[in-house]
């Protein structure tokens, strides 16, 4: 068999540690708030779309203005990659706002969580698709609801061919992490921790598994700066 092609992570430093996303699969991103996810995926997004893949950012936290912003502040136009169809964002916020007030209009006790949805709201010729995040679809979801969504997700998007990153933030309960990590072929944990030696804060990101992938068993420093997120090798130098 031949390895898995690889999409570039964008993130400075993370192709030459992972060799990129393997395509067609999908990968987990998970961590704290104002870890960086959102500002990971957007490096994903942006330089899939540069090359010409039709990438969706599916955002069920913030709204398009919110990430038009968000990029800005780091120097990125995506004006461009968005009027010539390469780059779409997605806003579900929206959506979901909607479905509660006809959920407590019309009296239905609860409309579940559906994972489901967020496929049917992209294009048939997706090719990269980033959903920040899939917390908020799964609040009212069972254990076993959740699992058999998620499976089914990540079965629909492999066969779609797609490459695919999915948040889950922390606010996600430890059960929905697990099953999530188990289901998908990659997954990458974003952490702010006190370093043992320094005592100073640091960002690290372990790379929890990446299939058929030569992965480092160290947490793997990075930074947030004003050009994104940057991973760093020899932090202390
Ligand atoms: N120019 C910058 N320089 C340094 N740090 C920055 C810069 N821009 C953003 N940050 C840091 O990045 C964090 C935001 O990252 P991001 O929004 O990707 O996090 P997140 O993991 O998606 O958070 P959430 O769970 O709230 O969605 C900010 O909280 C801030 O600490
Ligand atoms: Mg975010």
């Amino acid at each position: 068999m031949d390895a898995i092609p690889r999409l570039g992570t964008g993130v400075k430093g993370l192709d030459d540690i992972i060799g990129g996303y393997p395509q067609g699969r999908s990968i987990l991103v998970t961590g704290d708030a104002g870890a960086g996810k959102t500002i990971m995926a957007l490096h994903f997004a942006i330089e899939s779309a540069r090359k010409g893949l039709k990438t969706v950012y599916v955002t069920t936290e913030e709204d398009e203005t919110d990430l038009r912003i968000q990029c800005a502040s780091l120097g990125w136009d995506i004006d461009e990659l968005m009027e010539s169809g390469a780059l779409k964002i997605i806003g579900l916020s929206a959506i979901r706002a909607r479905l509660t007030e006809a959920e407590i209009h019309i009296g239905i006790e609860s409309v579940k969580g559906n994972l489901q949805k967020i496929l049917a709201e992209i294009p048939e010729d997706t090719e990269v698709l980033v959903i920040d995040s899939i917390g908020s679809h799964t609040e009212k979801l069972t254990t076993h609801e959740f699992r058999d969504q998620f499976d089914l997700l990540i079965y629909e998007l492999k066969k779609r061919g797609i490459t695919a990153l999915i948040i889950l933030d922390s606010a996600t309960s430890m059960e929905f992490n697990e099953i999530a990590l188990y289901a998908v072929y990659g997954a990458i944990k974003l952490i702010k921790r006190e370093n043992p030696y320094t005592g100073r804060r640091e960002r690290v990101m372990d790379i929890i598994k990446m299939r058929s992938t030569r992965t480092p068993i160290e947490f793997v420093p990075y930074i947030i700066s004003d050009d994104g997120l940057e991973v760093i090798e020899n932090p202390d130098e």
